[in-house]
């Protein structure tokens, strides 16, 4: 996630999130955060095909095209990486790239020898948590009141990514991932600033 991602950003966070993060949030998170690892899901604008090509040597190439479909935030404090955030945009969801995001933050995780990944998921949110099971995450505790919106409980959930087969599991669920879509992979081995 860049700086001049905000905008898209937060705009998929104000029809997900009560209440939503301010954009102020976001520079801080990219720009200043010392722990925070923040990701973007983009949906390029395929190249012309080759009927259009004619067009395209007298008119010049328009620059390609790109969209936010889902985003996503990282805090790696120690060996624990806790997500602090996650989501795609309501008319690209059940495409798979929610699990995408998930599966790069997770890798991230790894890459950063975290030893676990922690998250809170609000209990009425079955959708993230069918999510996260996928993964192997497993609530660990209850923490009651957690949302001060309207009070709601939130689980607490881990996964433990020294487990064997937890990471037999996650190695798997990469492959079928890395098999299934056409994705170019600039975050999990990127350095924390990304070019502005
Ligand atoms: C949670 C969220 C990120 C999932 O994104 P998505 O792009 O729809 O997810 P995917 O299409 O990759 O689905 C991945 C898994 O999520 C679960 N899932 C997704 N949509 C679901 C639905 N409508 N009902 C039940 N499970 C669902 C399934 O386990 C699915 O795996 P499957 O395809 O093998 O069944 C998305 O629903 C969202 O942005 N929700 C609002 C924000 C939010 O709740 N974030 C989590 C805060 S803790």
């Amino acid at each position: 996630m860049r700086l001049i991602d905000i905008p898209q950003v937060v705009a998929i966070d104000q029809i997900t999130f009560v209440p939503p993060w301010s954009a102020r949030s976001y520079a801080y998170e990219i720009a200043e955060s010392t722990y925070s690892h923040m990701v973007v899901l983009e949906e390029i604008e395929e190249q012309p095909s080759t009927r259009s090509l004619f067009r395209w040597l007298f008119s010049p190439p328009r620059a390609q095209a790109s969209h936010i479909v889902g985003y996503g935030g990282l805090w790696l404090i120690s060996d624990e990486a806790h997500i602090s955030t996650i989501a795609t945009h309501p008319e690209y969801r059940r495409r798979g790239w929610g699990e995408l995001l998930l599966a790069g933050m997770v890798q991230k995780a790894l890459v950063l020898r975290a030893s676990y990944v922690v998250l809170e998921v609000r209990v009425s949110n079955v959708t993230a948590q069918n999510l996260y099971h996928k993964y192997g995450f497993v609530t660990v505790d209850v923490k009651k009141g957690y949302y001060h919106n309207n009070g709601e409980d939130a689980y607490d959930m881990r996964l433990d990514l020294h487990d064997e087969a937890i990471t037999a599991r996650l190695e798997g669920l990469f492959a079928r991932l890395a098999g299934r879509n056409g994705y170019e992979d600039a975050f999990t081995h990127a350095d924390r600033h990304p070019p502005r």
